[in-house]
């Protein structure tokens, strides 16, 4: 998902429970999961993984375009 950015701490969901996509909102009590942080030094726009596959947390890096591929 595209979104901006201010520049601060963030905290990336990595269980994919949150009600606040793409951010932790402490869903992740009770998983063996923890919220990936992340300091945003530019405002801009940013590509952020909302699949919860990307290798390169908490950016995009395509896998869910590649898995998309593969299941059709
Ligand atoms: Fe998913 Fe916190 S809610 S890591």
């Amino acid at each position: 998902m595209i979104i901006e950015l201010e520049p601060g701490t963030y905290q990336w969901c990595a269980c994919g429970n949150t009600k606040n996509e793409p951010f932790c909102d402490g869903s992740h009590k009770g998983t063996d999961k923890a919220p990936h942080m992340f300091k945003i030094v530019l405002k801009r726009k940013y590509n952020i993984c909302n699949c919860y596959l990307t290798k390169n947390p908490p950016f995009c890096d395509g896998i869910c375009r590649r898995v998309k591929i593969a299941e059709a």
